[in-house]
């Protein structure tokens, strides 16, 4: 069944082109060229996947538009077609950002197991749990299990379920829930901020019998986005931003239109290859309130930002030196863990030096024995990584375990002299539309190698 499905998805694409491309492609960047022009935000693919799963919520049809065009959007919709959602793909993505949709239809949900083969290669897929459950009282979703960054528990996301009512049992790798009397209204607060567990017992609460409260909820633009679209739906959300949501559940929700956010961390990415590369680079369909805490690192480096009504604009004389700048991640609003690998790229070629800090994830330097492989200075001492900026990095061949460490490779392979290939670049398609294209478009010499 699931080979059918795939295929269904990439009949309907609309340009005939895949979104997976072959996962043994490499990218090849000879390095040193300054960046000039325009790149245009894509979507974001960390507020569609949220947007789409809300789709079970309700046997109307959910149209997104501004929809990204990478790899786990395909996985994503792979595994709502086995649930027994109808998907239809439109619009070419020509630039503009209402050019591409997807309607998704949850009529009847036909199946209510998430399998492993989907889930583990995209975290995401554990969020239709709450969603299941609340619809239609039973899941059997695969846990996700560990990743290159870290374990990745699931216990938030199972507490609050439970507290709802739901009764859950860990069966053979799968998370069994039933709540056969529907969930019930209950008040939750998170030991941590997680994104994930906010928008699964978002999901779950908007379809709960009574009044849930959310606190320590995590107040990421994404989460904004999912709430803004339940209520587009017919939910009833107090504390939309805030880290207390209220929710006041329905029996039924209907169908709505709705405008995926732009993607705040490609923003940022982009931002970034401006400054490592020198130059200037406008990037549009975006808002720079969304990379508030980046723009401040990047400025303290010594690279300009202006803001302009549909983004930034990024610029750095390729002669002016980078200082080395101080970076913790932390929660929105602070300085985003998906950002970190590519700052760390940055600061490899700074004046000066940088203390890094992970304080999300525990396992999230995997990019930096690569990043020595270009000759970067970097000393992990553990959830801190000291880097000593270099006068030149050197081009080399490299890989790397996860989306954003791929991507700081290829920043790094902006600023480094010679060769740089950069293999696994299913990493990339995982998360970045077009990269190649995009960076190209502005003067880098970088282009696609397509694997066996
Ligand atoms: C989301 C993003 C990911 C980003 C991360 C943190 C998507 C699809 N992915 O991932 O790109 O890096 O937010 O901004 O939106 N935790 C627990 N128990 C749980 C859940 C999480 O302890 O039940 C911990 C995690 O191990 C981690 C921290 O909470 O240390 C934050 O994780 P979380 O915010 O849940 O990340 P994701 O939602 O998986």
């Amino acid at each position: 069944m699931a080979p059918l499905l795939f295929l269904l998805v990439y009949l309907i694409l609309p340009n005939g082109r895949s979104w997976i491309r072959t996962s043994m492609d490499s990218i090849r960047i000879r390095g040193g060229k300054p960046l000039y022009g325009k790149i245009e935000i894509s979507g974001a693919k960390n507020a569609a996947l949220p947007l789409m799963v809300a789709c079970l919520l309700t046997d109307e049809t959910v149209t997104l538009r501004n929809l990204p065009h990478v790899a786990d959007i395909s996985t994503l919709i792979n595994l709502l077609c086995q649930h027994g959602v109808s998907a239809h793909l439109n619009g070419h993505g020509d630039g503009n950002s209402n050019g591409r949709s997807i309607s998704l239809t949850a009529k009847e949900i036909t199946s209510t197991e998430a399998p492993y083969d989907i889930v583990r290669k995209m975290r995401a897929g554990a969020l239709v749990l709450g969603p299941l459950l609340a619809r239609i009282g039973k899941a059997k979703v695969s846990l996700p299990g560990g990743c290159a960054i870290g374990t990745r528990p699931m216990n938030l996301h199972l507490d609050g379920l439970e507290a709802m009512g739901a009764t859950i049992e860990i069966e053979a790798g799968y998370m069994v829930a039933e709540a056969p009397n529907g969930l019930k209204g209950a008040e939750i607060r998170f030991d941590n901020v997680s994104v994930g567990a906010t928008e699964d017992l978002l999901m779950a609460a908007v379809l709960a019998d009574g009044v849930t409260v959310l606190d320590n909820a995590a107040r990421e633009p994404e989460i904004t986005d999912l709430v803004l679209l339940l209520k587009a739906m017919g939910a009833e959300i107090e504390g939309t931003g805030t880290e207390r949501l209220v929710i006041t559940g329905k029996p039924k929700l209907h169908g709505a239109e709705y405008s995926v956010m732009p993607d705040r961390i490609e923003t940022g990415t982009y931002a970034i290859a401006a400054a490592i590369a020198g130059g200037r680079i406008e990037l549009t369909n975006t808002r720079a309130d969304l990379v508030t805490s980046v723009i401040e690192v990047i400025e303290a480096a010594g690279v300009d930002v202006e803001i302009t009504d549909d983004g930034l604009i990024v610029e750095r004389d390729p002669a002016k030196p980078i200082s080395g700048v101080d970076v913790l991640t932390h929660p929105y609003p602070g300085y985003p863990t998906d950002m970190q690998a590519q700052i760390m790229a940055l600061m490899t070629v700074s004046s000066g030096a940088s203390m890094i800090t992970e304080t999300i994830f525990e396992n999230r330097f995997m990019h930096v024995p690569e990043l020595v492989r270009l000759g970067a200075n970097i000393n992990v001492h553990g959830r801190s990584a000291m880097v000593r900026g270099v006068k030149q990095l050197v081009g080399a061949p490299v890989m790397a375990t996860d989306l954003r460490a791929s991507v700081s490779l290829v920043l790094a392979g902006l600023a480094a002299s010679g060769e740089t290939v950069i293999n696994r670049v299913y990493h990339l398609d995982r998360g970045y539309e077009r990269l190649e294209e995009k960076l190209a478009a502005c003067g880098a010499d970088v282009e696609r190698i397509q694997g066996e």
